[in-house]
């Protein structure tokens, strides 16, 4: 179990660069299953979720090998298992993602059911029901999801989601690419990883087109060749190292970045009163010498705010003028990070799926805890603006979606280190 040890209070002042979409690699990886030529998938991070499907590929019978630190070659030509075990279903839900491609290819497939998380219950229905659609027969036991295809092969199917599911869209695109005929989802994710994901199967041989509007068509094709995909940017990753710039009152540039992906938040850290500005692919954020104001949002699906980018501009709220009302929209268990925040002197008042947050002129160091991913973020902008020592405990969780967090912040002046610790998780 490591800890940050973070000393705050200076602004951040310097130039980042953002590594692959965690949110892209992920699915990207799954998809590499349905291809019979070795793909090379560049720009991936150096993340433990990016390991664990590299583990997960590995025991479907797929053979990985790392061209460089960040390419990866995987050839599932002659990869014949069908089985997802629990061991590593739980270690990360996005699993799931190897449903689709694995029905697709074989005809069959079993993958240990996901359970809960911290931010929810978080139900898998919507990738079933959309299978089911497309030929599937599926049961649940033992824990596991069993699937077949008794005809065969899967076939082409018009699926309306009444939710909008990034992680339904994407299993459902894969499975499509290879079906019999042509697949329309409507009211599909609009997100920008959705996008990448239908470029990198279009680069591999499918035929994927409406992918950013929310009716995607895929014309399934009989094989994908293969080839060679580059990531893209992490949006969330640029869009935390900018609110720390903010509630740090710094300076940051982020490089190695797609302004374009992050719209809703940009528009939010200007509303609060930062200075953007935007290159080709790069991010500035100024907030050196600027009172900010407390921002209301609401998250929502693509294009709408991101609920991945909540928890870090709860931090920023917590340090700006004025009050500000969140609403998160889309998990039910996510403003966990309040109580925690509040340790650190935030005024934070949670009902329901709202927060109500009034700024303080200070916050302090104190330990904190992450609960999951993203709300570990915000843990960790809020520390960096804090007066003293604050020891952010479960960094495993920020290690699954940000490459090398303390080098990067290092690198912009923080005074952030890592202890290991040999005491196990208390709860
Ligand atoms: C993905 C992202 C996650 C992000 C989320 C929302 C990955 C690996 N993870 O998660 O970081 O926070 O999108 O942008 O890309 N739902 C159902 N039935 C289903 C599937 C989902 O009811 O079958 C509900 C969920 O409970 C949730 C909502 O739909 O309330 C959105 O979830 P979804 O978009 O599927 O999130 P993930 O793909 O799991």
């Amino acid at each position: 179990m490591d800890q940050l040890i973070i000393r705050g209070g200076a602004p951040l002042d310097g130039e980042v660069a953002i590594s692959g979409a965690k949110n892209a690699a992920l699915p990207i990886l799954a998809a590499a299953l349905l291809a019979e030529q070795p793909v090379v998938i560049d720009n991936l991070p150096a993340l433990n979720d990016i390991t664990t499907s590299v583990d997960l590929l590995e025991a479907l019978g797929a053979h990985c090998g790392w061209d460089s630190s960040h390419a990866l070659r995987v050839d599932a030509g002659r990869a014949d298992k069908v089985v997802a075990p629990y061991e590593l279903v739980v270690k990360m839900r996005a699993s799931i993602l190897v449903l689709g491609p694995l029905l697709a290819r074989h005809g069959r497939a079993e993958v240990s059911f996901p359970g809960g998380c911290a931010i929810g219950s978080r139900p898998v229905d919507l990738h079933l029901r959309g299978l089911e659609m497309m030929g599937a027969v599926i049961e649940i036991d033992g824990g596991y999801i069993k699937a077949t295809v008794p005809a065969g092969r899967l076939h082409g199917s018009h699926i309306l989601m009444d939710v909008v599911s990034v992680g339904a869209t994407e299993n459902l695109m894969m499975a499509a690419a290879l079906a019999s005929g042509q697949t329309v989802i409507e009211n599909a994710a609009r997100e920008p990883e959705i996008v990448d994901l239908a470029n990198c199967l279009n680069a591999w041989g499918a035929k994927v087109s409406g992918a950013g509007s929310n009716q995607l068509v895929i014309d399934g094709v009989a094989a994908l060749t293969g080839g060679r995909y580059t990531v893209m940017p992490d949006r969330i990753e640029t869009g935390t190292f900018l609110a720390a710039a903010m509630a740090t009152r710094g300076r940051v540039r982020t490089t190695h970045t797609d302004p374009t992906t992050l719209e809703a938040v940009l528009i939010k850290m200007q509303e609060a009163g930062a200075e953007v500005t935007i290159g080709a692919d790069w991010i500035e954020l100024d907030s050196r010498g600027r009172e900010l104001r407390a921002v209301d949002f609401r998250t929502a699906p693509y294009p709408a705010f991101p609920t991945d980018m909540q928890s870090q501009l709860m931090a920023v709220n917590a340090t700006a003028t004025g009050s500000a009302m969140i609403h998160e929209t889309i998990f039910e268990n996510r403003l966990m990070q309040a109580q925690e925040l509040n340790r650190m002197g935030a005024k934070i008042t949670v009902e329901g799926h709202t927060a109500l947050v009034k700024g303080v002129a200070q916050l302090r160091g104190a330990p904190v805890r992450a609960s999951d991913l993203r709300a570990s973020a915000g843990l960790v902008i809020a520390a960096l603006a804090a007066s003293g020592e604050t020891v952010v405990d479960r960094v495993y969780h920020i290690d699954r979606g940000y490459e090398r967090i303390e080098e990067k912040l290092q690198g912009l002046g923080a005074t952030i280190s890592r202890r290991h610790t040999a005491a196990p998780p208390t709860d």
